[in-house]
């Protein structure tokens, strides 16, 4: 079967990266949005330097710019966001440039967390509701009719497993550690390595259109006493 042409948006960051690389690795056709800013970043450009000399064709542009959006999403069949979570709402207009062209054979916007619809109310300490956005972009995808995957992979790694899911922390807690739960709660830890090789395996799966993915491979959990 032909591999799919994939456009990724967030190549620069720190999950995009891993998947414009997995895309890659896995063969399909590969190209990644990026704004003028990340060029004249030294660390940014790099990180482009080797996807492009990797095969990854750069385009410009970014979620601001309907036009680059529409260029970009003319030239392939799947749409993967990585923007922050922050930045979720950015991800309006690409869905109304996906729905306006109506080409594209799946899109897996940026959730790629614990799944929204089940996490109890985050807000972080500037007030931010974490998991409101997230929804909100599920149900837009779902109410435009768009072919698309979520990717729920519960924690990265890299970002949470030191801190100890510690809200705000990047190193383990000395003073002060919140219990989640009765104390007895899993949590499951991805490396974002993973998260997107799973990701590109799923794009020409059709088992896997429309539906939410967990990753939670039962084989491969460690749990710690
Ligand atoms: N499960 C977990 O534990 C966990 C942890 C962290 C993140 N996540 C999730 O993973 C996803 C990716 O997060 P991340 O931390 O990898 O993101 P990140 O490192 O902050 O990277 C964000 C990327 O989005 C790009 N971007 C931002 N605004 C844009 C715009 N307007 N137009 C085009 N590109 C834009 C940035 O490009 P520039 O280089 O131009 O700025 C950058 O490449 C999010 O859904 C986040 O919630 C999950």
């Amino acid at each position: 079967m032909e591999k799919s042409k994939i456009l990724i948006i967030g190549a620069t960051g720190s999950l995009g990266y891993h998947l414009a690389e997995s895309s890659l690795k896995f063969c399909h056709p590969t190209f990644a949005l990026v704004r003028d800013s990340a060029i004249s970043d030294p660390i940014k450009s790099h990180k482009l330097q080797c996807l492009s000399h990797a095969g990854v064709t750069l385009l410009k542009g970014s979620l601001e710019d309907e036009a680059s959006l529409v260029e970009a999403v003319k030239l392939v069949d799947v749409v993967i966001c990585a923007v922050s979570a922050k930045q979720t709402l950015q991800q309006k207009l690409l869905i109304k440039v996906i729905k306006q062209l109506g080409s594209i054979k799946r899109f897996i916007p940026s959730e790629f967390g614990s799944d929204p619809t089940k996490a109890k109310v985050c807000e972080l300490e500037d007030g931010y509701n974490f998991y409101a956005p997230k929804i909100e972009i599920r149900q837009l995808v779902e109410a435009e009719g768009i072919p698309y995957t979520i990717i729920s992979c519960n924690f990265f790694m890299k970002i949470l497993l030191p801190s100890l899911v510690q809200p705000g922390l990047s190193a383990p807690p000395r003073d002060k550690v919140t219990i989640f739960g009765d104390g007895n709660t899993k949590g499951v830890f991805m490396q974002e390595s993973d998260v997107a090789a799973f990701t590109i395996n799923a794009v020409d799966d059709p088992r896997t259109l429309n539906k939410v993915l967990y990753l939670r491979p039962p084989g491969k959990c460690l749990f710690y006493e």
